[in-house]
């Protein structure tokens, strides 16, 4: 199958919108992507249509729910290559898979003077539920550095190790920088000092295609509503015989096999015993019709119409005056700059007159604003319904801004 970005684009019927009197131009779906006809119908059709409670009844529509989001688990993966369904639990998002693992894998597992290792260009998801455990546990979070071209530091990951490391969590792919991290040699490596390894793979999924048998990673999460499905819903994968070791999170309805008040209650086995709770049945029947979408338009189709596209937007950029580009020239998904001195805010609120949507501020990246001593940077995002024109006005608004703000 061919990919036709004008063909693509018909199924996001935001795109037709105007902004400030001008097409919109949206170069923010790495903040949070639109939404195709296919996923908007299918959770709209659930709730005319189909919706009831799942497992908890045996009549028709919690019958067939329960089968449609027990489908999902299935597409989701095969979408990552899992090994069998029952690695996947659903979650609200990358955010609250992290919370999940560090609640109860971490709190099971990390003892005083134990040590995790991130990166210094973690989002705050993959560092804050980290810094909480180690607070807890007396343990020592480890930070692998960065180069001035904001790459890994990967000649100091041998040393950060030691036997006291349980965890390496590191992002597949970075929200500001777009680098994409070597996560099957950092596997290999955390392996070899019988460390575990979680990616958050939440910048990655929709770019291309991962699997997370070859790159043998103990655990990935990705959110739907970056991959052009609803909010609220995601997708933590684990292996599954560390699924299966792993204590409760939240208590609840659905995740019980008995509850005695005299003699307490035992669990279901994963991954519903992680799942308390009415699920987020309209968010699952959705995501999948997200992975429907992009299975069908074929990820690596995507990738390819993106590479060029990314190519193309940085060649361009560089022909705009005092741009500040960070990151390495080998990206996926992101360009993160700041016009000379200006104030990503400033040029943000330009863009913005200008039909332009991109993101400003911290990125949920302090650590990496603090890396390149910035308060704040811009970023324009490429999705797989952008295009060249798109990318033209990028770089006319920024050189107008230029002259006009000197
Ligand atoms: C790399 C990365 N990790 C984690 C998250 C958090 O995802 P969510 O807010 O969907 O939980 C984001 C979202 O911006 C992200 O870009």
């Amino acid at each position: 199958m061919t990919f036709s970005v004008q063909r693509v684009r018909e199924d996001f019927p935001v795109l037709a919108r105007e902004v400030n009197g001008l097409p919109l131009a949206y170069l923010d779906s790495a903040a949070s992507a639109q939404k195709p006809n296919q996923v908007i119908d299918a959770e709209s059709e659930f709730y005319r249509h189909g919706y009831a409670a799942v497992h908890r009844g045996i009549h028709t529509l919690s019958a067939e729910a329960t089968e449609r989001m027990e489908d999902v688990r299935v597409k989701a993966a095969a979408f990552l290559n899992a090994r069998t369904p029952e690695e996947l639990v659903f979650v609200r998002g990358t955010t609250e898979g992290i919370n999940l693992v560090a609640n109860s894998w971490g709190e099971s597992q990390i003892q005083p003077g134990d040590n995790i290792i991130i990166s210094a260009m973690e989002h705050h998801a993959n560092i804050v539920p980290w810094q909480m455990l180690c607070a807890r546990k007396g343990a020592e979070l480890r930070v692998i550095p960065l180069t001035a071209e904001g790459t890994l530091e990967f000649s100091a990951l041998p040393g950060l190790f030691d036997d006291k490391t349980r965890l390496v969590a590191i992002t597949h792919v970075s929200n500001v920088l777009g680098t994409e991290n070597p996560v099957a040699e950092i596997v290999a490596l955390a392996h070899q000092h019988g460390a575990k390894v979680l990616v958050d793979g939440a910048q990655a999924v929709m770019h291309h295609a991962v699997d997370v048998q070859a790159l043998d990673c103990d655990f990935y999460l990705f959110s739907a509503h970056k991959l052009y499905g609803p909010t609220g819903i995601g997708v933590l994968y684990a292996k599954e015989a560390i699924l299966a070791d792993m204590p409760p999170w939240e208590g609840g309805g659905s995740m019980i096999a008995t509850v005695s008040l005299s003699e307490g209650t035992t669990f279901a086995k994963a991954p519903w015993r992680f799942e308390a709770g009415t699920p987020n049945t309209g968010g699952i029947i959705a995501l999948g019709a997200a992975l429907d979408y992009v299975s069908h338009l074929g990820l690596d189709n995507i990738h390819e119409y993106e590479t060029a596209l990314m190519a193309y937007a940085l060649k361009e950029l560089a022909s705009v005056p005092d741009l500040l580009i960070y990151g390495p020239q080998q990206r996926l998904g992101v360009i993160a700059f700041n016009l000379g001195q200006h104030h990503a805010y400033d040029v943000g609120s330009f863009l913005d007159n200008y039909g332009i949507a991109v993101r400003t501020g911290h990125h949920c990246a302090m650590p990496l604003m603090q890396h390149y001593q910035v308060p704040a940077m811009c970023r324009a995002s490429l999705a797989m319904y952008n295009t060249h024109e798109e990318v033209d006005r990028l770089v006319t608004g920024l050189k107008r801004i230029h002259q006009l703000l000197g």
